[in-house]
């Protein structure tokens, strides 16, 4: 009878659970050709009674979709698997390739601190060259013609122009007078950079080194501000409690001008080697910008002050990571550098 048969080829169908591609197609091959399985019973209906095929007809052609269905749910299984087996032919057992990541300059590191520190307070960045003439270095900073800072023996010079010469910018106070020359103010940014004195190179001192200048010049500019910021900066970049105090100082293109000390961050004032037993660490040259300079950049030093500061980031850094030897940042040594922060950018 037609329709055991049926039931009986759809209990095999249902029943039929594939282990291999080729039980997929012996599956295909004694079901679904020409000669198969599904055909066969379409030629047996053909000969049935009237009143059975219009009950059959329903059921031999559910018969034959849930052969057909079977068959593509078995491919499909089978071709996801053979995928996959592709994809992982690799011996997953073996340990990665690995790839060394390189590590910032301590002095980027802490550059790039400070930087972050001043912006908050809306400092903008601002540069300038490092081969720089007499006017921007030393002149309009206010430093008469015999300050021994202009001699030889502190100044790398490129050439020799009678009035201007071309030096290696020996401090970033240059980048001030050009900021100053270019606009009006207010003007408050800071001016990370590299400077250069015809220095032996030792632990202590180099002949290149880095420095962070900053200025703030306004209407009603106060030496109570200038020691506001710096505190305030103090305490971002050494923490919470770090103790500052001033001495007075000179400098030809500040007045009055200060140095700034802060309580040793390894001692944390106690006295140590590194701040020689006084428990106080030099960190800072700053004052209020002298009325000649002002003036030397086209500014009405009766309306307008200012305050300004220079920092060198390797002192800021040595303090920071306890590092005791200058030459250490310009050799290279990815013993030493490696010991650095990495950064993914
Ligand atoms: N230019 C000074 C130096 O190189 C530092 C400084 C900057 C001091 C600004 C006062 C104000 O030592």
């Amino acid at each position: 009878m037609l329709q055991d048969k049926i039931t009986q080829y759809s209990q095999e169908i249902n029943e039929f659970t594939p282990t291999s591609a080729a039980d997929v197609e012996q599956f295909r091959l004694r079901f679904l050709v020409s000669k198969g399985i599904v055909k066969s019973l379409f030629d047996e209906f053909k000969s049935v009674s009237p009143e059975e095929k219009r009950t059959l007809g329903k059921v031999l052609n559910d018969f034959k979709q849930l052969a057909e269905l079977k068959f593509s749910e078995a491919q499909e299984q089978f071709a996801a698997s053979a995928a996959k087996a592709e994809r992982t032919a690799d011996d997953l057992t073996l340990p990665g390739v690995g790839f060394q990541l390189g590590s910032r300059h301590p002095l980027s590191l802490v550059r790039k601190e400070i930087v972050e520190i001043f912006k908050k307070l809306g400092f903008i960045v601002a540069e300038g060259p490092e081969i720089e003439d007499d006017w921007h270095n030393f002149s309009a900073l206010n430093f008469p013609p015999e300050h021994p800072a202009r001699d030889m023996q502190d100044t790398f010079f490129v050439e020799k122009k009678d009035g201007n010469d071309i030096a290696l910018r020996t401090h970033t106070s240059s980048v001030q007078v050009r900021l100053m020359e270019m606009g009006k103010p207010p003007f408050r940014a800071i001016m990370p950079g590299r400077v250069y004195r015809n220095e032996a190179i030792s632990a202590r001192a180099h002949c290149f080194f880095h420095q962070v200048e900053g200025l703030y010049v306004d209407e009603g500019v106060s030496f109570a501000d200038l020691k506001q910021t710096l505190y305030h900066f103090v305490q971002e970049l050494y923490g919470e409690g770090t103790k500052v105090r001033f001495r007075p100082s000179y400098f030809p293109f500040t007045e009055p001008s200060a140095e700034m000390d802060i309580s040793c961050t390894i001692c944390k004032g106690e006295g140590c080697q590194l701040c020689k037993y006084s428990g106080w660490v030099e960190i800072l040259g700053c004052g209020m910008v002298d009325p000649n300079v002002l003036e030397n950049c086209g500014i009405d030093s009766k309306k307008y002050t200012g305050f300004a500061f220079g920092m060198g980031i390797e002192r800021i850094t040595n303090l920071k990571y306890e590092i005791r030897d200058l030459r250490l940042f310009s050799e290279n040594d990815v013993r030493f550098l490696s010991q650095f922060e990495t950064e993914i950018i």
